[in-house]
């Protein structure tokens, strides 16, 4: 386990290739050389919520919404079970009107029963009674990335949430967090990378955090600007203590994140393969990734899926391909990890 004062030097050093190379290494030994496929299935874009960095917040008039239906969810696991994926994540804006919690609870029911494959689901800040009903229906995981663990500037930029579950002073995600491991979900956090207002030390945090909620699963890549939301029209502030929103930064925290949890499961994010659609996919794996999650939404919907613009799936499907993925494991010497 590293100390604050280490990660912090790890962040700054001039060189990370050492640091990349150890965490590299580790994720060779606690968990070997396969790749966890994990069939990402974008449910619905519709959000009630005004994140300022997200191009799905509501108040983005120009985003377009749309709900799948349960024959489509059911079909794209159908496929992941085909693939031998072994798990699909069900991922969704926030909203309770539009994906009601029985509805959902119907639904992992379905693929579990009828698929075999876990169910991890990523639904943002719900109540917390959703999660007991749905832990109850089957769903083995949930990730809720916290996006920073600095209660002040979480509340900077996630705006005017009325949230009467979270005790007074708790950070709404962390709080939820634990209940979640609580109550016997695996469960996975994480952050952007570079999102302006972020320092060094906010960093520093994050990456503690990432060891202290005992995080199963970490997710984390590198901030996009959306121009259609308020922080993607500001400049990034020019500050020495502002953290780059770089591909180089990303790996070196998904590195760090490694050191931090040996036997996590870490996906090479979409964002990274955004930022860096040739070697960005490769680049995740091997500075401590041992996931990958090939988008199996529909395709004419996942142009509508834009958190952030130009991301890889909509830029270049045939990257999410099979042929094209274990190709490039191959290159790597990686293999598809058969989960089931
Ligand atoms: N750039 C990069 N990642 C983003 N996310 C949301 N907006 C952006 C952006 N502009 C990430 C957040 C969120 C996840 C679904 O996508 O971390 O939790
Ligand atoms: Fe909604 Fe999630 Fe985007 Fe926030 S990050 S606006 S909760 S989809």
């Amino acid at each position: 386990m590293l100390t604050p004062q280490q990660i912090h030097d790890h962040l700054l050093s001039p060189d990370a290739s050492a640091l990349i190379a150890q965490a590299d290494q580790l994720r060779h030994e606690t968990l070997g050389d396969g790749v966890k496929l994990r069939g990402l299935i974008e449910l619905s874009s519709v959000c009630t919520r005004n994140c300022t960095y997200c191009g799905l917040r509501a108040g983005n008039p120009l985003a377009v919404r749309y709900t799948l239906t349960p024959a489509e969810v059911l079909a794209a696991a159908h496929q992941a079970a085909k693939l031998r994926f072994g798990t699909v994540v069900i991922q969704a804006g926030e909203s309770t009107k539009a994906i009601p919690t029985a509805w959902i609870s119907e639904l992992v029911k379905r693929i579990k029963g009828e698929t075999g494959q876990f169910v991890t689901l990523s639904l943002g800040e719900r109540p917390p009674k959703d999660f007991e009903v749905w832990h109850q229906a089957g769903a083995d995981r949930y990730l809720l990335r916290f996006e920073t663990s600095d209660l002040a500037f979480f509340k900077q930029i996630h705006p005017e949430q009325s949230d009467t579950a979270t005790p007074i002073g708790e950070h709404p995600r962390l709080y939820r967090l634990r209940l979640l491991k609580e109550l016997g979900y695996e469960i996975g956090g994480g952050i952007m990378v570079g999102i302006p207002g972020q320092t060094f030390n906010i960093l520093t945090q994050d990456i503690v955090t990432f060891g202290a909620l005992q995080l199963d699963m970490i997710g984390l890549g590198p901030y996009i600007a959306h121009p259609q939301t308020p922080l993607g029209q500001l400049p990034i502030p020019h500050s020495p203590n502002q953290v780059p929103a770089t591909a180089e930064m990303a790996c070196r925290v998904m590195a760090l994140a490694r050191l931090m949890r040996p036997t996590a499961n870490i996906p090479s994010t979409t964002a990274l393969s955004s930022v860096d659609p040739v070697a960005g996919r490769r680049m995740g794996l091997q500075c401590g990734a041992n996931v990958f999650m090939p988008n199996l939404t529909p395709a004419h919907y996942r142009q509508a899926y834009q958190i952030y613009p130009g991301k890889i799936c909509v830029k270049a499907p045939e990257a999410d391909d099979m042929g094209h993925l274990l190709a490039d494991f191959a290159a790597i010497h990686r293999h598809q990890e058969i989960d089931a």
